[in-house]
């Protein structure tokens, strides 16, 4: 057996697995976040450790696998998470997240002193929510905390270092931080220089699939675990959700709705130019890569839609309610950018919309309107795949998006394309066990590992008359930011 730990925003989710890619059993662990001010957002490392202690042991109490069992465990992790370490490896102040907003001033920093060049050594333009423009906040904003600082990880690789005791970074997350020369896969020393941060502070790098040792005896007593699990460097949450979603060769894409939501692509290699229009991260498969697109708030709008205004309805209930709505939801239209957005704009100050609102709509064209609102920001990003030559002929449908059967309609009408529902879909906690075999060497590589444990249960087909709809509302839906972006909450 395998453990796959998946640290998200919201929760950890554990799956333990067989050679089969049978999940046996699963439990999961909700943490706080701390939103200080507006803009912030942060969670205490030391709740991941628990959140995942606790997941473990009902995990192991949920199934009759003995602890001796588990051969070995990997990670798929929230990214771009600044942990801040001293000498002691003690945690110097609370984890700055991948949403959080406050680094506008380092993002323009680091344009302003870099460049072009910066984006040729990182392939990315730097955002708010990657990590050296909060590396560079917390050094002009707590100059006593940095001064601390002996080294930084990123949300797993913490958690990875509190069960093994070992301090690492896996590279498909430090491509996250860009920091990174994304082609050499070395930290980029030219960027530390340039910004006057010690090379120092960057920890040594691993693959996805390195065995960094097993597990304490201190985390094992706590875990339930036993000390002789393999444990595996793991992946970013994105490139394991690619793998989770069979996403391991070229002209595969997938479309994940979390918190936040992706459009992603393998890349066997660092050809192709998105000119940091999409993000360019290295893959968990060593010596390959994968782009993306990103929607800030995806699964987010919608949770907020609910909280907001139907805090009791089941989530299932709520979304099933769209179905009352129909196609354009009586003519609302919603953009999503609730927090900002990622792809296209870059633009953390920007607020979303409600337009067309009529006295006649009622809450199942809200609810409808914000599932398809989500999906029109996905068709923002697949406009610059197919502006750059790549127009996939399916997308592999995951997370909160691919558990309504109308959701996964909407996109396969939104995006003009079949959509693929899988038979199990376990989002990235699945990509992370498939790390964990791979590198315990049931499987020779990652292809065999899919083709044993992914399999195709529906797919969903555009229907012409909706996708004639939907493209007149797309029109109307992309020229809505230009309208809107002067303002701001
Ligand atoms: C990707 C990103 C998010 C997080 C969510 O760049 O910031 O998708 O990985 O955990």
């Amino acid at each position: 057996y395998v453990i796959g730990v998946d640290l998200g925003t919201s929760a950890v989710k554990v799956l333990l697995v067989d050679q089969q890619g049978q999940v046996v059993a699963q439990a999961s662990e909700d943490y706080p976040l701390q939103q200080p001010e507006p803009g912030y957002s942060e969670q205490n490392p030391e709740d991941w450790v628990t959140g995942t202690t606790t997941a473990i042991q009902q995990l192991l109490a949920n199934s009759q696998v003995k602890p001796g069992e588990v051969e070995g465990i990997s990670y798929s992790g929230q990214m771009h998470g600044l942990v801040l370490l001293d000498a002691d490896q003690q945690v110097l102040r609370p984890a700055i997240l991948w949403n959080d907003t406050r680094t506008t001033a380092q993002t323009q920093e680091i344009m302003a002193n870099m460049g072009q060049r910066f984006i040729e050594i990182t392939r990315n333009r730097p955002l708010e929510g990657f990590t050296l423009p909060k590396l560079l906040w917390v050094k002009e904003n707590e100059p006593g905390i940095f001064a601390k600082a002996a080294t930084f990880v990123l949300p797993k690789d913490y958690v990875r270092y509190r069960m093994t005791g070992k301090i690492n970074m896996e590279m498909s997350d430090a491509a996250g931080t860009v920091m990174l020369d994304i082609a050499k896969k070395q930290w980029s020393d030219e960027i530390c220089a340039a910004f006057d941060l010690p090379l120092s502070l960057c920890p040594p790098l691993i693959e996805a699939t390195t065995n960094v040792g097993t597990i304490t005896p201190k985390f094992a007593a706590e875990s339930g675990l036993a000390e002789t699990t393999a444990v595996f460097g793991g992946g970013a949450d994105n490139a394991c959700g690619a793998i989770g979603a069979g996403i391991t060769k070229p002209d595969q894409a997938m479309c994940s709705i979390g918190t936040s939501g992706v459009i992603l692509t393998y890349e066997p290699d660092t050809q192709v130019d998105y000119h940091g229009q999409l993000h360019f991260f290295n893959h968990a498969i060593t010596d390959r890569f994968y782009s993306m697109g990103v929607t800030l708030a995806a699964g987010y709008s919608l949770s907020w839609l609910k909280k907001t205004f139907a805090p009791d309805d089941s989530f299932d209930d709520f979304v099933g309610s769209a179905e009352q709505s129909t196609i354009g939801a009586h003519g609302l239209l919603f953009t999503p950018y609730i927090v900002g957005e990622r792809t296209p704009y870059a633009d953390a100050k920007i607020r979303g919309s409600f337009i067309g609102v009529d006295g006649k709509q009622v809450r199942a064209d809200f609810i409808r309107a914000v599932l398809e609102g989500i999906v029109f920001s996905f068709r923002d990003i697949l406009e610059i795949y197919a502006e750059n030559g790549k127009d996939f002929k399916q997308l592999v449908s995951i997370g909160g998006g691919a558990k309504s059967p109308l959701w996964l309609q909407i996109q396969a009408d939104i995006f003009n394309k079949d959509i693929v529902r899988l038979e199990s879909e376990q989002g990235p906690g699945m990509g992370a066990a498939m790390i964990a075999a791979v590198g315990l060497g049931w499987f020779a590589n990652f292809d065999e590992c899919v083709d044993k444990f992914i399999a195709i249960k529906t797919i969903y087909h555009p229907i012409a008359a909706n996708v004639a709809r939907y493209s007149e509302f797309y029109k109307v839906y992309q020229q809505v930011y230009g309208q809107t972006k002067d303002l701001t909450a």
